[in-house]
């Protein structure tokens, strides 16, 4: 059995990793404190485009772990383990739905017509008016939650395991 990721899904891991901070971090911080003018259109299509790219990359992520055989377990109790499944497990879960919500949310307000196909359209005063936006605002804070809980795990296990973690996603350098 291997201790390591392949080559593809550590490729992957780090792509989608970087995508995910900055869109979390900018929507947070920037979008959802801007108003609503024509000037934040050319944000909100960079929050669109990298928002379906990470949407994407989920399910090119998931086929991958399908389609390879499983990875030798760590050594951690049965708790653990079964901790350590359901916290990746329901980051994909989540990302699918944060996917799924922009866009249905963006559909719903005619965001994507003005954004993508320059639709004469009055931009909506607040997308928290939208269930899909609150839905999506509120699915951004679990999905935050399970990557902080994501990186505890692995910084307890380097405190307390030997083993190297982190070299199960990352390129062995000889
Ligand atoms: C899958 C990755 C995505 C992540 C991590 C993400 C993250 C976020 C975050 C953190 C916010 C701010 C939420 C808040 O105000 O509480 C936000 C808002 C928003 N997102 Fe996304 N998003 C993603 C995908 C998408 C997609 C695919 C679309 C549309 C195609 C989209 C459209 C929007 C819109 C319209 C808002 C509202 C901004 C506002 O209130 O002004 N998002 N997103």
């Amino acid at each position: 059995m291997s201790t390591q990721y392949n080559k593809s899904a550590i490729i992957l891991h780090a792509v989608q990793g970087i995508l995910i901070l900055f869109v979390l971090a900018t929507g947070t911080f920037v979008l959802s404190e801007m108003p609503n003018t024509i000037e934040k259109l050319s944000s909100f299509k960079i929050h669109m485009i990298v928002g379906l790219i990470i949407l994407a990359l989920t399910i090119v992520r998931i086929i991958n772990i399908l389609k390879h055989p499983k990875l030798e377990p760590l050594k951690v109790s049965s708790l653990r383990e079964k901790l350590i499944k359901i916290n990746h497990i329901s980051i994909y879960i989540v990302l699918i739905l944060v996917g799924i919500t922009g866009i249905l949310l963006s559909k719903g307000s005619g965001l994507n017509e003005i954004v993508f196909f320059g639709a004469d359209m009055e931009l909506y005063n607040s997308f928290k008016d939208y269930g899909m936006g609150i839905a999506h605002g509120m699915l951004t804070k679990i999905l935050l939650f399970l990557i902080a809980m994501h990186i505890v795990g692995i910084i307890s296990y380097k405190i307390k395991n030997k083993g190297n973690i982190l070299g199960r996603m990352w390129f062995n350098i000889k």
